[in-house]
């Protein structure tokens, strides 16, 4: 057992077998780990939370972020070799946090930024100013496109108040992220809603560094199972994640 908490007496146990989806852990690359000892001792931490697949998804947000491509390939290695020697059964995979623009779905095609894992899930990441309607543009354009938009922490968007907007984006093959601050956010009960509602897919914690206060995933899995149950735990944290990795969990 990793973490544990009395529930109804039995303790909560984090199964090692977790999923993270979203992070910035990949050393100097975008606002996340600013060099390898930093990435390893991030790559520790999941690992410690019972995380075992682990995708690294660097901000591709040119305007912020001068994409590095050979950077991200060099960390990527050292974050292979790294979990090779001290992280037994953790695997790693590669994509981006994908900020939304009119010429995503060429930079995607021409492989400046991947899907999560090189499969078709793309993590988006929009603009707060944008409107609903431009947000279901995106979504409409990578559906198209033969990709699964997986929105990143839609607590964070305004639209989030409007349920029917979510519940169509749904419909049409979105698939929804949040971080696990959502819990404990302005926006609590919405979530509580929508993930009783099976709405969300995935939890993430969004990593960036050492002293970030998002709660981490064993934390989160544990509030989770205790408010929603083992089987909502298993579904956000495991088997939601896997099948966007293409891996099966039997
Ligand atoms: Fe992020």
């Amino acid at each position: 057992m990793l973490f544990g908490r009395k529930k109804q007496n039995n303790p909560i146990e984090v199964p090692a077998g977790l999923a993270d989806l979203h992070c910035h852990i990949l050393a100097g690359v975008d606002d996340g780990a600013r060099d390898d000892d930093q990435m390893y001792e991030l790559m520790r931490l999941e690992y410690d939370c019972g995380v075992r697949y682990l995708c690294f998804t660097p901000h591709y947000n040119p305007a912020l972020f001068p994409p590095k491509p050979e950077k991200i390939a060099e960390s990527f290695e050292k974050a292979k070799a790294y979990a090779a020697r001290e992280l037994s059964g953790m695997e790693l995979f590669l994509g981006n946090e994908v900020f939304m623009r009119p010429d995503t779905i060429e930079r995607l095609r021409d492989g400046s930024c991947s899907a999560l894992g090189g499969g078709k899930t793309v993590l988006a990441e929009f603009s707060p100013s944008m409107s609903a309607e431009e947000i279901r543009m995106y979504a409409v354009k990578l559906l198209s496109a033969g990709k699964t938009p997986l929105f990143a922490h839609i607590e964070r968007y305004e639209h989030f108040d409007d349920l029917q907007d979510i519940f169509d984006l749904k419909d049409l093959g979105v698939k929804y992220q949040i971080n696990t601050s959502a819990f404990f956010g302005p926006r609590k009960k919405l979530v509580s809603k929508l993930v009783e509602q099976g709405v969300i897919d995935v939890v993430a914690d969004d990593r960036h560094n050492l002293t970030r206060g998002n709660p981490n995933l064993a934390e989160a899995y544990i509030y989770v199972d205790e408010k929603f149950g083992e089987r909502a735990a298993q579904a956000l944290f495991v088997r939601r994640p896997l099948d966007i990795l293409n891996i099966s969990n039997q």
